[in-house]
C-alpha cells in the first residue's frame, strides 16, 4: 500500500519550528493590543458569492485558485449551496461587520485575525495551498473617521513597529494609490488604449489581460515584458484631486512618524476591492515570493457585498513567509563571526591584532581586515563574514572610543573599549 502524505501545497509544522510560530503570534497579539485592536474569528468557509462579489470574479484568486464545492442539501428544508474555503479574510470580516451591524455602534472597528487561508496556487518556496495570515482591518461608518488618511498612516506605522519587534530587519515598504473606483475605471481605459499598439509583443497572459482587465498587466513578472510595461502610463496621472490629496496626507503622516517608504507606481494588487492606498512590505531574503504582507484601503467593499457605506483599510501578513525570513536571518547571523575589525591604515594593523586577541580571549569570534583595505572594501568583507564591524583608526586608539556598526539593524554606535566585548556579545538585532 502506498504511504499517505500531506496533500501537495500543505505541510505539517513540527517542533521546534512551532515555537517560532507561537513567538510571532504572541508578538503580533501584543502589538495589536497596544493599538487597541480586538480579535475576530470568522469561519474558514463561506458562501462562494462573498468572494465572487468581494474579491472580484476577474481576479486570479476567484477565477483560478479557490477550493469550491457544492454542499448537498441534507434535508428538505436545506438548499444546495456553493461553498468556498476562504482564500483571504477581508471579505469574511466585512461580511461579519455587516451581519452583526457593527457599524451601528458608530465606532471605528479595529479587528485582527490569525488563521489559515486556502488558494490552489502552484506550490513553491513561500507559496502554499494552505497558508496562514495574520491580518487586521480598520472599518467603520464615515462619521467614525474611517476614511481619514491618518488611519492609513497609523496602520503602516503599526506594521513597521511589528516587523521591527519581530526582528525582521531590511523590509521595504512599497506604497501606491489606485484612486477611487472611477479613477481606476478611467485608468483601465487609458491602459487599454496604450496597450493596443504594444500588446502583440507581450506574453499570452498579458494579451488576455489587455482585453479582460488591463490593470492586471502591471502584475506581470515575465522579464521580456518589463521594458514595455515601464513605458505604459502611470495610474498616478489618472487620479482625481481628492485621491491625490488623500495620498499626499498619508505620505506626510508617514514622513512625520519617520516610517520610510518607496512609491511603486505598478503596485495595483491582485484583488479588485482596493481603492486609494495600496501597499506591500517586501523582503529580499524571500526570493521570488518576496511579499511579506500586502494590504490597502477598500472604501466600497461593504456596499459591494450588500452592506452600508463603510470605508476601511487593512492588511494581511503571510505568517509562513515571516517564519522563512526569520529563519534565514537567524542562520545568517549564527554562521557569522561576532566582529570584523577594520584597521584604518597599515600602521594600525598591530593594534588591530592586539584588540582581536583581547576580544577572542573573552570568547568572541573575530576577523581582522587589513590596514591596506579602503574603508568600502572593509565594509564589504565585514558584511560577508561578521555581524558587526569595528572601526579602528589612530583617533579611536587615542580616545579609546570605537565606532561599531551592526549590519542587521544598520545602526552605528560609539562604544568605549572597556565595554566593547559586552557590546559585541549582544544579539545582532539590538
Ligand atoms: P494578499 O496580498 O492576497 O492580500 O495576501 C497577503 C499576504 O499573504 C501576501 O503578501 C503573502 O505574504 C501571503 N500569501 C498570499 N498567498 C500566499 C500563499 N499561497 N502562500 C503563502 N503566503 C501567501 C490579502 O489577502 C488581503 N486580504 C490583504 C488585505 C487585508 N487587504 C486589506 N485588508
Amino acid at each position: 500500500m502506498s504511504t499517505l502524505k500531506a496533500v501537495r501545497g500543505t505541510r505539517d509544522l513540527l517542533p521546534p519550528e512551532t515555537a517560532l510560530w507561537n513567538r510571532i503570534e504572541a508578538t503580533a497579539r501584543a502589538v495589536f493590543a497596544r493599538y487597541n485592536f480586538g480579535e475576530i474569528r470568522t469561519p474558514v468557509f463561506e458562501d462562494t458569492t462573498l468572494f465572487a462579489r468581494g474579491v472580484g470574479e476577474e481576479t486570479d484568486i476567484v477565477s483560478k485558485e479557490m477550493y469550491t464545492w457544492e454542499d448537498r442539501a441534507r434535508a428538505q428544508s436545506e438548499k444546495t449551496q456553493s461553498l468556498t474555503l476562504r482564500p483571504e479574510n477581508t471579505a469574511g470580516v466585512v461580511r461579519a461587520y455587516i451581519e452583526h451591524k457593527l457599524g451601528e455602534t458608530g465606532q471605528l472597528q479595529k479587528l485582527y485575525y490569525i488563521g489559515p487561508q486556502f488558494r490552489r496556487e502552484r506550490p513553491q518556496k513561500g507559496r502554499y495551498r494552505q497558508f496562514s495570515q495574520i491580518g487586521a482591518e480598520v472599518i467603520g461608518p464615515q462619521s467614525s473617521g474611517s476614511e481619514s488618511p491618518l488611519r492609513d498612516a497609523e496602520v503602516l506605522e503599526m506594521l513597521a513597529t511589528l516587523l521591527d519587534e519581530l526582528g525582521i530587519h531590511g523590509w521595504v515598504l512599497e506604497l501606491n494609490s489606485v484612486g477611487s473606483s472611477t479613477d481606476r475605471a478611467r485608468y483601465n481605459e487609458v491602459l487599454r488604449t496604450a496597450l493596443q499598439s504594444v500588446v502583440s509583443g507581450m506574453c499570452a497572459d498579458c494579451q488576455r489581460r489587455a482585453e479582460t482587465n488591463p490593470l492586471r498587466v502591471l502584475d506581470c513578472k515575465v522579464p521580456e515584458d518589463q521594458p514595455i510595461i515601464d513605458t505604459l502610463p502611470k495610474i498616478a496621472d489618472s487620479l482625481d484631486e481628492e485621491s491625490k490629496k488623500h495620498f499626499a496626507a498619508v505620505t506626510a503622516a508617514l514622513d512625520a512618524a519617520g516610517v520610510p517608504y518607496t512609491r511603486n507606481h505598478r503596485l495595483v494588487r491582485g484583488l479588485d476591492y482596493y481603492t486609494r492606498t495600496t501597499f506591500e512590505f517586501t523582503h529580499s531574503g524571500l526570493g521570488a515570493q518576496n511579499a511579506l504582507l500586502g494590504g490597502g484601503r477598500y472604501d466600497g467593499l461593504s456596499e459591494a457585498i450588500g452592506g452600508p457605506k463603510a470605508p476601511g483599510i487593512g492588511f494581511a501578513m503571510g505568517e509562513d513567509r515571516l517564519v522563512l525570513t526569520l529563519q534565514a536571518l537567524q542562520s545568517e547571523t549564527e554562521s557569522k563571526a561576532d566582529a570584523f575589525i577594520a584597521p584604518l591604515g597599515e600602521s594600525v594593523n598591530p593594534a588591530a591584532l592586539a584588540l582581536a586577541r583581547e576580544l577572542r580571549r573573552q570568547g568572541l569570534s573575530v576577523e581582522i581586515g587589513d590596514g591596506s583595505f579602503r574603508l568600502k572594501k572593509s565594509f564589504e568583507a565585514a558584511d560577508k563574514t561578521a555581524r558587526r564591524i569595528v572601526i579602528l583608526g589612530e583617533d579611536e586608539l587615542q580616545s579609546g572610543i570605537l565606532t561599531v556598526k551592526t549590519f542587521a539593524s544598520g545602526i552605528q554606535t560609539k562604544v568605549p573599549r572597556a565595554e566593547l566585548a559586552a557590546f559585541l556579545a549582544k544579539p545582532a538585532a539590538e
